[in-house]
């Protein structure tokens, strides 16, 4: 869950209220919950399975081998370096907006947005992830503490919004529910898919899991449907109180608080927010350092990315240069534009994590498995299905910057990787 809820509830719920589904976003966050959930039966399965560090990494390259695993480590970085650098621009909004609601100071629009939104950079973005990275290199030990006071703020600010917000709905602001159709419900869900990006990340600590057989199914589907619930009442508390054509600004939940008086309530909201979202950061570059770690030991990237410090036992170097590059992404890249590439290229990875399922099935059917999904193979096409529609619902410019990552992937497997690797 400290994974899971953050920039896409906190931020981008109100874009795509105002622009894709209106109220009927409700219905989007169906449709992303049951894609997601599909999938996550995939993921259970395959990490209970492959108990082994890396997520959808490891699963690949265990099912359908070397080649397939690349593409789809060379994928994740799409959810899990871009994806911190989403967090982090939804982090900034909060953070300025917080400065505005308790302190009064306004932070130079400059500073907090990117080039192509008209700033320079955004500033708050860059530090944070420095920050966080900071607290990776150190260890885990002591992240893991930090952690769970914040989820537990998270879920209490989450809670807060929910139950005071109810007591200012305006019904009247539910009609129209579906001004966009369903092409809007749908476009909606291919946005705030983001917002369930987290329940896979369960599995890339694996091996630092006591009883991973139990541990990661309970660990993946328990989060995906507390986190299912949460978002549907606090959409049809968003748009109850405002109306969905007020809501395209960068911090909608502290913003519906605002807008009915409650400015306090806002200043509060602001606080959750801000440390949920850090949590969320924390998890994905986390989980990133961890995917690197596998890859690295396969021999498909450099040793550096294994290396692991003599004291604090995590891999610091690579830590390191995951927090530089996302912190430059963060600052120059707008939210919209980077949250479009995580979903294509985590929803790609979730057709490939499906397929790894049904393969491992028919090749190694006696393999001791903690977790046996149900409905083979139907529910895992299903699962390759809702993914590939969702995929479809996002814009040309998304697939064609997927594309082009891909092919830069496939160089460096070309050139690097097959030559290096411990199968080689
Ligand atoms: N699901 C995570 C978020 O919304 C990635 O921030």
């Amino acid at each position: 869950v400290g994974a899971i809820v953050g920039t896409g509830i906190f931020v981008l719920t109100g874009h795509a209220a105002a622009v894709n589904a209106g109220p009927a976003l409700v219905i989007s966050f169906v449709v992303a919950g049951i894609v997601s959930a599909l999938a996550a039966l995939c993921y259970a399965e395959l990490a209970s399975t492959v108990p082994i560090a890396g997520s959808a990494y490891t699963y690949t390259y265990a099912t359908l081998g070397e080649f397939i695993a690349w593409i789809i480590g060379w994928d994740l970085i799409l959810e899990y370096s871009v994806g911190a650098a989403t967090v982090s621009v939804g982090w900034s909004a909060y953070f300025v907006d917080f400065l505005k609601s308790a302190f009064g100071v306004q932070f130079p629009a400059a500073l907090h947005a990117a080039p192509s939104t008209g700033g320079f950079v955004d500033l708050p973005a860059m530090i944070i992830v420095l920050l966080v990275s900071a607290l990776l290199i150190r260890g885990t030990g002591e992240s893991n503490v930090v952690n769970q006071i914040i989820v537990a703020v998270k879920l209490a600010i989450v809670a807060f919004f929910i139950i005071v917000g109810a007591g200012h709905i305006n019904p009247a602001n539910w009609h129209p529910f579906a001004p966009f159709g369903t092409a809007g419900i749908f476009g909606g869900a291919a946005i705030i898919f983001f917002a369930y990006i987290g329940f896979d990340m369960v599995s890339t600590s694996a091996e630092e899991c006591r009883n991973p057989k139990k541990d990661l199914p309970i660990g993946i589907l328990g989060s995906l449907v507390l986190c299912t619930l949460l978002y549907i009442a606090v959409t049809a508390v968003l748009t109850g109180m405002v109306n969905y054509k007020q809501l395209n600004v960068a911090s909608p939940v502290s913003f519906a608080m605002i807008s009915v008086g409650l400015n306090w309530a806002a200043a509060i909201i602001s606080i959750g927010a801000i440390a949920g979202l850090t949590t969320v950061l924390l998890a994905l570059l986390y989980g990133q350092s961890r995917i690197f770690f596998a890859m690295s030991r396969d021999g498909l990237l450099p040793p550096i990315f294994s290396k692991v410090h003599p004291k604090t036992r995590t891999p610091w170097i690579s830590s390191m240069i995951i927090g530089i590059v996302v912190m430059l992404i963060a600052g120059l890249t707008p939210i919209d534009t980077l949250a479009k590439l995580v979903n294509i290229g985590t929803l790609a990875a979730f057709v490939l994590v499906s397929i790894g399922v049904i393969v491992l099935r028919r090749s190694q059917p006696q393999l001791k498995r903690g977790f046996r999904m149900p409905g083979i193979p139907l529910v895992p096409i299903l699962s390759i299905l809702g993914a590939l529609f969702l995929m479809g619902n996002l814009p040309l410019e998304t697939w064609i910057r997927f594309v082009i990552w891909l092919l830069i992937g496939f160089v460096i497997y070309y050139f690097y990787s097959r030559r290096k690797s411990a199968l080689a």
